[in-house]
């Protein structure tokens, strides 16, 4: 009987040779990101982070962090401890962002966030210190400086107006002013990614890959400057922000979407975009599935035909269901008796293999792009062999019991050559951020010694022509 369902799932079932299209595809992609005049267009916008160096295990000091595009939104202070080469979050706070200021203008969400991180300051005694800031905003944003970023567009669930194409730094700048009664130091943008790879960085300095896979999806890596053709200069690396969320959105994985994908991207906020996220992320993959189990019911296969009042509504089987209906059949049996079905044994393991199915695509998606990235540090390096740690975060990579072991296993056929450690970031877009900018106060000091004793140079030079 369970080759009637087989019609269903075949198309969500990737062969290896598809997984490896998808994976070359993406190669492409990337150089489309990377090129100075192609980028413009391309569906992987490859963002320059201005991040040129990992930790190097000297970055001290006290930070701010505030973390906006998971699940929550938190202001954190931390301190990065040169001594005991740690990064310890001393205090955070989560700070509720209702849906409609989600959905609502710019300025209530900059207000709200400037108002959460006063009320962190006065109730933690450090309205009187200035200190810097790194601000973690998990959106794709076009970077022009570590501190001027522009959001190029809202994703997730958020769509607040009079934001996209404008400085959020800015935005966050006038907001603290409007309250008026507190300052902060230097601000660094920081990505997800960028947070995750950063504060595994600390501890394992060949971390040179972030991922995420939570409620979005994306990765960073670090690429030559001498590939980045937007940017000025031939030596050294930057952190690459991916955005390969955004992969399929020119129509290149038409040939891989179902019609639930299809379906799951005309309702959701944003028709057309990140299409490759939507097959992927925590965001989508509970609708995915119950558009699967809706059409089977419809079909007189599921639950003696009965579509139950949750089942029948959007968002209403959640992703973490998936989670906990891999981790058992017990656990299936009580969510679909929560979301009142009238279920048989049968179905309950039906169900069972939807969720199998769905996240098992999920991870081997991921595990096509990972194993892009690798090859793409592997040649670029020119190594017959590359040894690489990937610090990763998010709620469908911690959550599953198998997503990481498929992922892992995947990216290991897909990318023979390259011999990957899975670290999981604790707190990357908390620490992360406090990493990121320790990095970029670390940079800059050398850069004014540098200055300084080229100009003690200039005037030996100087004196030099006198004589
Ligand atoms: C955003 C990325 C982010 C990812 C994971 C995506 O929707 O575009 O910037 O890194 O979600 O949070």
């Amino acid at each position: 009987p369970l080759c009637l369902y087989a019609k269903y799932l075949q198309p969500f079932q990737l062969s290896p040779e598809t997984l490896q299209e998808v994976s070359a595809r993406l190669r492409k992609d990337l150089l489309r990101g990377l090129g100075k005049h192609s980028h413009h267009k391309a569906p992987v916008k490859m963002l320059p982070t201005f991040v040129r160096a990992t930790p190097d295990g000297t970055e001290k000091g006290d930070f701010l962090a505030l973390d906006l595009g998971g699940t929550n939104f938190r202001v954190l202070h931390v301190r990065v401890e040169e001594e005991a080469q740690k990064v310890l979050k001393m205090d955070s706070q989560i700070c509720a962002i209702p849906q409609e200021m989600m959905l609502g203008t710019g300025e209530q969400l900059f207000d709200h966030i400037a108002t959460c991180l006063g009320d962190f300051l006065e109730s933690h005694n450090l309205k009187c210190q200035t200190l810097p800031l790194g601000f973690t905003f998990s959106f794709p944003c076009e970077q022009l400086e570590i501190d001027k970023s522009i959001l190029i567009r809202w994703t997730k669930g958020f769509n607040c107006s009079g934001v996209e194409g404008k400085d959020v730094v800015q935005l966050l700048k006038e907001a603290i002013q409007r309250t008026g009664d507190y300052h902060i130091g230097s601000v660094a943008m920081v990505n997800d990614t960028v947070g995750t790879m950063m504060s595994c960085g600390y501890k394992d300095q060949s971390c040179e890959i972030g991922m995420i896979i939570g409620t979005g999806t994306n990765a960073c890596y670090m690429e030559e400057i001498k590939n980045v053709k937007r940017i000025e200069g031939e030596d050294g690396r930057m952190c690459i922000n991916t955005e390969w969320g955004g992969f399929g959105d020119d129509g290149s994985l038409d040939d891989i979407l179902t019609e639930f994908d299809v379906e799951v991207d005309k309702t959701s906020i944003n028709p057309g975009v990140h299409i490759f996220e939507k097959m992927i992320s925590g965001m989508y993959l509970g609708e995915i599935v119950r558009l699967v189990l809706v059409k089977m019911t419809k079909d007189k296969l599921l639950f003696k035909g009965q579509i139950s009042e949750a089942l029948g509504t959007s968002g209403r089987f959640e992703t973490k269901f998936i989670s906990e209906i891999e981790d058992g059949l017990e656990n299936a049996k009580k969510i679909l008796t929560e979301l009142g079905l009238d279920w048989g044994l049968v179905d309950a393991s039906v169900v069972c293999l939807v969720c199998d199915t769905i996240s098992s695509r999920s991870a081997y998606l991921c595990a096509a792009a990972l194993a892009t990235l690798v090859n793409r540090i592997r040649n670029n390096r020119k190594l017959d062999h590359l040894k690489t740690t990937v610090g990763v975060d998010g709620t469908v990579y911690r959550k599953h019991p198998t997503f990481s072991s498929k992922l892992q296993k995947a990216v290991r056929l897909l990318a023979p050559q390259c011999d990957i450690t899975f670290l999981v970031s604790e707190d990357g877009s908390g620490k992360g951020a406090a990493m990121v900018t320790a990095v970029a106060q670390r940079l800059a000091h050398q850069s004014r010694l540098l200055e300084e004793s080229d100009g003690e140079d200039d005037d030996d030079e100087e004196e030099e022509e006198g004589q």
